[in-house]
């Protein structure tokens, strides 16, 4: 297929932003949907915050409305959240926890597994396991849940495998949420990914976490040529040695996802003000006290920071062409407890402050780009390879969504 979308995608020079159409056209923003956020595997939650049988929790993608629930069985599902009757919503709430999933307009109800168990009044021919909410798939991933909206959802496993040994060391399955936060940020979701796939801006934006996150661009991006430097090297080796996965990887097509544990300042061994562990009893089983902080990205809906006391899980849902959500989860050990353990001002002082610093400088890039002077300018080669990475990952993934069916097998 070509259109003027095709031509502008393919017209894309490389090496500098996107033309202001990517950040500020609705209908590209409706492509991006369509082509990217209701095709690909997205991030939902983490799996323990949903502990307890019939708790559930809302999201929203694009014009999809999906619940995610925990069945007596102890599996989560995720469904569309629509009635078999007439379409109503059924869970009205951002989350909370149901016996059964009950429609509130005619109250068919729904067994925590989506089948439905009662109708009244449908007549004698009526066969209710015709009437079963409609699954969205789902797959668990080392106590982390992605969901795919497709109908044929593309491979996960190619992932899964890669990601899972870097993440079975976290026990994310002995976790808790400690704090979760959800901000909007008025501005397009792929801002929302360049912001972050660089620290260019972080020593003038970030003071609280400048203390603790190196500005090392080879620990915030990607070395250019590929290559790893001595220092991380060594720290690879160190943390490698002692049995939790580290070394530099990425994968997927046009780089969709990468892990790699990154040392933090010297002295810091956690994202605290003091640069003390932000919970003393840990989260896993990484023993090296200054192991930093395991990076995880996958396109286009998480970034994820595991450190050896606490771990930390994004989630990016797009809004409108000038609107994001973005998600934060605090993760400590379930025994931990609150006042003795961790304090709720130390856990979280650092992202809250980090996410609201970046909120600002992504609502300037758009209001900047909103102007019809904005022209496409260059990335920085040093500081910004990260930014050229997700551009170019979000350009091919578009080119190839868009040619037709995914062709898993070629990939
Ligand atoms: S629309 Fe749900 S019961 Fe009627
Ligand atoms: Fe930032």
């Amino acid at each position: 297929m070509t259109d003027s979308l095709t031509d502008l995608l393919a017209s894309r020079v490389s090496g500098q932003s996107l033309e202001r159409p990517f950040y500020t056209d609705p209908e590209i923003f409706q492509r991006d949907l369509e082509t990217i956020w209701y095709r690909e595997w997205l991030f939902a939650l983490p799996a323990s915050q949903l502990t307890k049988t019939g708790a559930y929790a809302r999201l929203q993608i694009g014009a999809y409305n999906v619940v995610l629930v925990r069945g007596a069985d102890s599996v989560i599902r995720a469904f569309h959240n629509s009635c078999r009757h007439r379409g109503s919503v059924i869970c009205q709430k951002a989350e909370g926890t149901v016996a059964k999933l009950t429609c509130p307009y005619h109250q068919w109800t729904y067994d925590l597994d989506g089948r439905l168990i009662w109708a009244r009044d449908m007549g004698p021919d009526f066969d209710p396991s015709k009437y079963n909410l409609k699954p969205v798939h789902l797959r668990e991933l080392a106590g982390l849940i992605y969901i795919c909206l497709a109908d044929e959802a593309p491979d996960f496993d190619a992932f899964a495998n890669l990601a899972r040994p870097y993440l079975e060391v976290h026990d994310l399955h002995r976790s808790k949420v400690a704090h979760q936060s959800s901000i909007i940020e008025k501005g397009n979701w792929k801002l929302v990914w360049e912001n972050n796939r660089e620290c260019y801006h972080c020593a003038g934006t970030h003071p609280a976490l400048s203390r603790s996150f190196p500005l090392d661009p080879a620990v915030a991006g990607v070395s250019a040529d590929g290559s790893t430097p001595p220092r991380l090297q060594a720290h690879f080796d160190k943390c490698e040695a002692a049995g939790a996965p580290s070394k530099f990887a990425m994968s997927g097509y046009a780089g969709q996802y990468r892990l790699a544990r990154m040392p933090l300042e010297e002295k810091a061994l956690s994202y605290t003000m003091d640069l003390k562990p932000a919970c003393s009893r840990p989260l896993g089983r990484v023993t090296v006290r200054d192991a930093g902080t395991l990076l995880k990205f996958h396109y286009p809906s998480t970034w994820n920071h595991f450190l050896p006391d606490i771990s930390l899980t994004f989630r990016v849902l797009p809004i409108g062409p000038q609107e994001t959500q973005v998600t934060t989860w605090w993760l400590v050990d379930k025994d931990a407890v609150e006042g003795v353990d961790y304090d709720m001002k130390r856990l979280t002082e650092v992202w809250t402050a980090t996410n609201d610093e970046d909120r600002r400088i992504v609502e300037d890039n758009q209001l900047g780009i909103n102007s019809p002077a904005y022209v496409p300018g260059p990335y920085s080669p040093i500081m910004e390879d990260g930014v050229e990475q997700f551009v170019d990952w979000y350009v091919k993934t578009m080119l190839r969504n868009m040619a037709g069916p995914r062709a898993v097998a070629a990939e």
